[in-house]
């Protein structure tokens, strides 16, 4: 991937940006000629994001080459969104009050309850109405039927922990609409869950498995952290049920944090659970995606199986980081950070770079959906007090308590369409 900004378009007088715009054209025409011809992505020799953008909107004397823009309808300079030359994370949101979600958190009852903000007393909307535009490419709109086409005779399963199941729903929900009442089917489980289109033959499942590897605090939650203890090594057990699935949703990240350190343990709790180690969390982390790495690698038949990885979903809960001394986590917030590249203390840097590395030595490749960035500015779309606690909403007096607020997990609709319009587009 090419990170955008790296290529500083050349100041050079005229005549030379006419003839790389010129150029560009050409390529850039070629390029979409081809992309016709449907050579896969991979083949294309031309990365055509090495031409500057600047140069189109470069002031030319050259009458011909402004036609060929006008005439191409351009409304703007941007390229069809492709993996390999746009860095999504590279944009902004822009507010538009005629952007519908596709769904309703009552027009898809498939929402846990979790999530579903409005049914829980959420009555300001502006965070249903932001758009994020990369600044390179277009993202195109998530688009049911395309989704379900290309989920035909497949499953797609999402595995990971909460979040995963945010994302999931959102998927769901994104693509149940357009499928008629007794097409469709849902059955929910602790551990794994199926929706069906039966129409697609298709199934997009979750199951759930909050840091992949083993642990003696996932199917049966200990409250206490101090008590969670992670199998850095095993994971074939519970990947029995990962095989024989088209395309593979991955993530984990936030179970891990529950301190600077974690207990992990090799070999298995046969042995009791004495024997762990404590290990700083970013190194136990990368011995458990290790684990999960090999597994891939060593099970998934690359032609068969496509293998996806959500990065970490920021979680808000330092208002100071976005500058609200006086804020209580991401309570009673409405609007996104506008600060470019806002980062904040929920989205460890040292957690993603083992990411980067796990998957870049994998020979199973990996196509990393990166939602952080993009996720790090929306501090307005949490589930907030708008959540439940013990499978209650709260109280109009809990409500009022920002203490009460989750800053972790998104309404839905919202921030994780997102995600899944990403996705989409890279499936
Ligand atoms: C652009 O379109 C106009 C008519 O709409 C046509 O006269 C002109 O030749 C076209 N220019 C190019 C470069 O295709
Ligand atoms: C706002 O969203 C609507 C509906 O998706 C779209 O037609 C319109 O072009 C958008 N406006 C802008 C300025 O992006
Ligand atoms: C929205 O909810 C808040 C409290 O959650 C309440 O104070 C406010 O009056 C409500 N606004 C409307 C328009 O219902
Ligand atoms: C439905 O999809 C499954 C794979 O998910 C495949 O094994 C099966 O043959 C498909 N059935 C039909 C009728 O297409
Ligand atoms: C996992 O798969 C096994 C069969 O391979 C099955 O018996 C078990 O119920 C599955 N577990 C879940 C949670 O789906
Ligand atoms: C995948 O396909 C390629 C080319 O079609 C082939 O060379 C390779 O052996 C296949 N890999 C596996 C694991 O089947
Ligand atoms: C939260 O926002 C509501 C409505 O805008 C306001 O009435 C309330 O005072 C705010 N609460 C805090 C703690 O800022
Ligand atoms: C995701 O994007 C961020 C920048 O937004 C980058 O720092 C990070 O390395 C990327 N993560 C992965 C796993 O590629």
């Amino acid at each position: 991937m090419i990170p955008s900004g790296t290529m500083k378009p050349p100041r050079v007088k005229l005549p030379l940006p006419i003839i790389i715009t010129t150029i560009c054209v050409l390529l850039f025409i070629a390029v979409l000629y081809a992309e016709r011809l449907s050579f896969p992505h991979s083949s294309s020799i031309f990365k055509f994001k090495t031409c500057p953008r600047k140069h189109t909107k470069s002031k030319s004397n050259d009458k011909k080459s402004e036609e060929v823009f006008a005439n191409a309808s351009w409304t703007d300079d941007r390229f069809d969104f492709d993996p390999e030359e746009c860095n999504v994370a590279n944009g902004k949101w822009v507010f538009n009050s005629s952007l519908k979600p596709l769904y309703s958190d009552t027009s898809c009852p498939y929402i846990d309850r979790q999530f579903s903000c409005v049914k829980n007393g959420r009555n300001d909307s502006d965070y249903l109405h932001w758009e994020w535009q990369p600044e390179d490419c277009t993202l195109p709109p998530f688009n049911p039927e395309l989704a379900l086409k290309k989920l035909q005779g497949k499953r797609l399963l999402f595995v990971g922990d909460s979040l995963q199941r945010n994302q999931w729903e959102s998927f769901v929900c994104l693509v149940q609409g357009v499928i008629p009442e007794k097409k469709k089917s849902m059955k929910r489980g602790r551990v794994h869950s199926v929706f069906k289109a039966k129409e697609y033959n298709a199934t997009i499942e979750f199951y759930w498995a909050p840091f992949l590897v083993e642990s003696n605090t996932d199917i049966h939650i200990i409250g206490d952290p101090k008590k969670r203890i992670i199998k850095v090594d095993e994971i074939t057990e519970r990947a029995k049920n990962w095989t024989g699935v088209d395309i593979l949703v991955f993530n984990t990240y936030v179970w891990w944090m529950s301190g600077l350190r974690i207990k992990a343990l090799w070999g298995s709790f046969a042995n009791g659970e004495e024997g762990y180690e404590e290990l700083d969390t970013p190194v136990a982390y990368k011995f458990g995606l290790r684990t999960w790495a090999n597994w891939v690698d060593s099970t998934i038949n690359p032609n068969k199986t496509r293998v996806f990885f959500t990065t970490m979903s920021p979680a808000h809960t330092k208002s100071a980081d976005w500058g609200n001394k006086d804020g209580i986590k991401c309570f009673n917030e409405t609007k996104p950070v506008k600060k470019k590249n806002h980062w904040g203390s929920g989205s460890n840097k040292d957690m993603m770079s083992v990411v980067a590395k796990v998957v870049k030595r994998m020979k199973v490749p990996v196509n990393v959906i990166n939602i952080t960035q993009i996720s790090e500015y929306r501090i307005d779309a949490h589930s907030s007090v708008y959540s439940e606690t013990g499978g209650k909403i709260l109280t109009e007096e809990e409500r009022a308590n920002p203490r009460n607020a989750d800053c972790i997990h998104w309404c839905l609709p919202g921030v994780p369409d997102t995600w899944n319009q990403i996705f989409l587009a890279m499936l």
